[in-house]
């Protein structure tokens, strides 16, 4: 069996990138599993809060990327970048720096997105880039896919009603997932 942790950068209750990760959990390959977990209860990153402890929620989201074989990222964009609370949440999460290799080196990331505007966080996606270079990471490629125009995209429940953006998350999950063997053989 093959787990794969899903993070969706949005608080929002009616969070597209939220919706985009439940859609994913039914469309996962055979003898694969997507669950997901939330920056919700992450504090502001504070260095005299970090003095204090690391706070449990960050450590309870960290153990759940080192149990995953790989994390899928689900980023809105904010302003053509990363949203606050999402790197506030993933700066949080490399805290001690001796800690940085046991949870995300080498580890198999991928990235999706989506947002109501004509480019669906392409320029997010990309700004991730650095980010997940700098925890040493191994981030799959092999696949993109930036959702535009979400409103169109899912219904009011936050289904997914295009059934071609439906299967190319398919495919995205099942080239992914594919990645994630090869990366555990
Ligand atoms: C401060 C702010 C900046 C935004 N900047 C962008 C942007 O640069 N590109 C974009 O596509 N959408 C932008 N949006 C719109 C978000 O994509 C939209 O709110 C989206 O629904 C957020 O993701 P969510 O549905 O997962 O919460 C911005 C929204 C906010 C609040």
């Amino acid at each position: 069996m093959t787990r794969v942790l899903g993070i969706s950068g949005s608080l929002r209750r009616g969070s597209y990138n939220s919706a985009l990760l439940r859609a994913a959990t039914r469309l996962m390959p055979p003898d694969s599993s997507l669950e997901i977990a939330s920056i919700r209860g992450v504090p502001l990153y504070d260095g005299d809060v970090e003095a204090q402890g690391i706070p449990a929620a960050v450590t309870q989201l960290k153990e759940a990327i080192v149990k995953a074989d790989g994390v899928l990222l689900a980023t809105p964009e904010h302003n053509n970048s990363i949203p606050g609370v999402f790197k506030n949440a993933i700066d949080w999460l490399s805290r001690p720096p001796a800690d940085i290799k046991r949870v995300f080196g080498g580890k198999p990331f991928a990235i999706v997105g989506t947002s109501p505007g004509p480019f669906g966080t392409v320029l997010s996606q990309n700004a991730w880039l650095g980010v997940l270079r700098t925890l040493g990471t191994q981030t799959w490629f092999g696949g993109r896919l930036a959702i535009a125009r979400a409103a169109n995209v899912f219904d009011e429940s936050g289904a997914i009603k295009d059934p071609l953006v439906e299967e190319q998350l398919k495919q995205f999950l099942a080239g992914y997932v594919a990645f994630l063997r090869r990366a555990a053989t």
